[in-house]
């Protein structure tokens, strides 16, 4: 079936059950879960109900859409996400960006667990992602370009919009949280990177490195969407000699910095 009609059909089955339009998407990461204790919920869906969505088996990623209000705009946020490691086609990792476009969101916000590859960060810090480097993970739009969706060549001059960043600038200042702005480099995991990754990475131009994001920001620039997203960073990959780092870990110090995330997105949408 053609990924056109498959988004079709599953706007028509949500709006059966939601009949209003959600302003903006927000996609929960690793740990991150619980900013959807603080909307106000109208309607939980489980990803298992929705026709054509895939189903999350991570640990820490619930797996359901959350509608509701937040600062008293229509928000829709996924709560657990889709990963290219989990072995998901590149379709199923962005399917629901694209299912939320459709449903009528103008801001698609990312969170997401991250390693630092910049020794001046540490663990519990926030980074902004300004540009992104994603030639290590498979693009989304490989294949033949859906022309109802977007462009062949899509521009990816500013994948993250300068105007929220600015916003979210303003809003860690007014909140007195202390953000980094950086390169987010994708990988598709599911192993963590060998110490001569990380530096490699740091090397390239990388501030932090994760396992998800960019396909979902690609798809969302490929139809015109656009996009703030955050990392958490939840490990230091370089600078310390023999840490190892486990997913646990990371749950734990996304969890922790949680309430400094939740402040800048509530802070964002707040602005729009
Ligand atoms: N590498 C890749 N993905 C991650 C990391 C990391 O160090 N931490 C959290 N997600």
């Amino acid at each position: 079936m053609a990924v056109i009609t498959q988004i079709q059909e599953t706007v028509r089955f949500i709006q059966s059950v939601y009949k209003h339009s959600p302003e903006v998407g927000v996609v929960l990461g690793s740990g991150l879960g619980n900013f959807s204790k603080e909307i106000e919920v109208e309607l939980e869906i489980p990803y298992s109900d929705i026709p054509h969505f895939p189903v999350s088996t991570v640990k820490g990623h619930q797996g359901k859409l959350v509608f509701g209000f937040m600062e008293g705009k229509r928000i829709v946020a996924m709560a657990g996400r889709f990963h290219f490691y989990e072995g998901y086609t590149t379709d199923e990792v962005v399917f629901p960006i694209r299912v939320m476009k459709f449903l009528g969101i103008r801001l698609l916000m990312i969170s997401n667990a991250a390693g630092g590859v910049n020794p001046s960060f540490n663990v519990g810090d926030l980074m902004v992602i300004r540009d992104h480097i994603s030639f290590a993970t498979p693009n989304p739009l490989i294949g033949k370009n859906q022309d109802e969706l977007g462009p062949r060549f899509p521009d990816m001059s500013e994948p993250y919009k300068k105007h929220f960043i600015r916003l979210a600038r303003e809003v860690a200042r007014q909140s007195d949280i202390h953000i980094h702005e950086g390169v987010y480099f994708a990988v598709t995991g599911p192993t963590f990177e060998t110490r001569a990754e990380y530096q490699m990475i740091h090397h390239m131009g990388g501030d932090a490195v994760g396992m998800s994001t960019v396909q979902e920001c690609i798809i969302a620039n490929h139809m015109g969407l656009p996009v703030f997203a955050i990392s958490v960073i939840t490990d230091m990959g370089i600078r310390e000699e023999e840490n190892v780092i486990t997913h646990e870990e990371v749950l734990e110090a996304a969890k922790a910095a949680e309430p400094k995330l939740t402040a800048i997105f509530k802070g964002i949408i707040a602005r729009v």
